[in-house]
């Protein structure tokens, strides 16, 4: 083995000159590969006293190269630890981190809520039929609660598809329900609803959730103490008064609308503000409409396949945005939907405050 090589080896100052040193001796065309080709042009008995050498040479070389390379390498540490250092004073650099939106915080903290009364989550499609956006609902063809909840229509892709809509509100989820489970049904159904509407308080899109139960003997005693006990629980208050007053939807019989008490404080700026709680006939008190409901009527158990005689309920559908507005203080809804950075950050929550019913179901422990 000649020591001239090993020579080259240790005499390789960095990495990059180490690489060079070892294409030039076991590269393709380096010095060893060289002789090891020769020996194919050798007779058997040269081969046979050159071929040992050759190969210890070509050992000795590739360990030299590894043991070389391990301690440029260590020596590269040596440097790096002896002279980076890390300045512990700095400012961190801050990372940005998203929010839960105020909507997907309150349908978390929906389902929280009726998932600890025996409810589950029901879903359906936004892009959804008008026999279950209407007709089904016992809103015939012209019935003129179908221009009430006037929306988006699409066209037909062929001449005898069904004709769909945005829907409207969260209702079709009923009837979507009673086919697909049939009864006894315990359900919400939260998502997004779509009307042709715009202002300070309506948006084209906006959310609702939907509340069903179908069982026997359902009567309103039912449907007060669950709107009462949902309420008093989101709120965080006991004292949660309801007034429900007869009202008219085409899939309840009889309906009610549900209003809620509240009192007018005047905050610390000096600006009156609604506060939720107490009767809204005590003196300086008043009420707000909160939500839509009513005992289901038979032609919608009809339509969602179950014998009105053997099943009754009750449903009721509500503002998910308009339940955060309350709850959390906003006060324009356009302001939801805008995606503007410094709201979201002021309104929005900390993933982790999952929301739980022991530690207030919307404040963070
Ligand atoms: N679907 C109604 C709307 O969007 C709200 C509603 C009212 C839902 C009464 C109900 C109900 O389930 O019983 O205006």
């Amino acid at each position: 083995m000649p020591d001239a090589l090993l020579d080259r080896i240790a005499a390789a100052a960095d990495l990059q000159e180490l690489d060079s040193v070892r294409v030039a001796l076991l590269g393709k065309s380096g010095e060893i590969t060289a002789k090891l080709k020769s020996l194919g042009a050798m007779d058997p008995d040269a081969r046979a006293a050159e071929a040992p050498k050759i190969h210890a040479e070509r050992e000795a070389v590739t360990n030299a190269i590894a043991e070389r390379k391990a301690a440029l390498e260590a020596a590269e540490l040596e440097r790096r630890l002896a002279t980076e250092t890390i300045d512990l004073s700095l400012p961190a650099t801050e990372s940005v981190n998203g929010s839960v939106h105020p909507v997907s915080q309150v349908m978390d903290e929906l389902a929280e809520i009726f998932a600890d009364l025996g409810f589950s989550v029901a879903e359906g499609p936004e892009i959804e039929t008008q026999w279950y956006n209407f007709t089904a609902l016992n809103m015939p063809e012209n019935h003129p609660a179908r221009a009430m909840q006037d929306t988006f229509y699409l066209q037909p892709r062929t001449p005898d598809e069904e004709p769909r809509v945005l829907r409207t509100h969260t209702s079709p989820v009923q009837i979507r329900s009673m086919q697909e489970h049939g009864a006894p049904i315990y359900a919400i159904a939260p998502g997004r609803v779509y009307r042709s509407d715009s202002d300070a308080t309506h948006t084209p899109m906006f959310h609702q959730v939907e509340g069903l139960v179908i069982d026997k003997g359902i009567h309103l005693g039912h449907l007060k103490w669950t709107l009462e006990t949902f309420l008093k629980a989101f709120f965080e208050r006991e004292d949660i008064v309801l007034r429900l007053r007869p009202s008219y939807f085409p899939f309840t019989e009889p309906s009610v609308e549900v209003d809620v008490g509240f009192a007018v404080v005047s905050g610390p700026d000096g600006k009156s503000r609604r506060v939720l709680g107490g009767s809204g006939d005590a003196p300086g008190h008043g009420w707000m409409e909160l939500l839509g409901s009513g005992m289901v009527n038979r032609k919608v158990i009809e339509f969602g396949g179950l014998d009105p005689d053997e099943w009754q309920g009750f449903a009721f559908g509500i503002g998910v945005d308009r339940l955060a507005m309350l709850k959390y203080g906003m006060d324009d809804l356009r302001a939801f939907f805008d995606g503007d950075q410094r709201w979201l950050s002021h309104y929005g929550f900390s993933a982790l405050d999952v929301p739980t019913l022991s530690a207030g179901v919307g404040t963070p422990a």
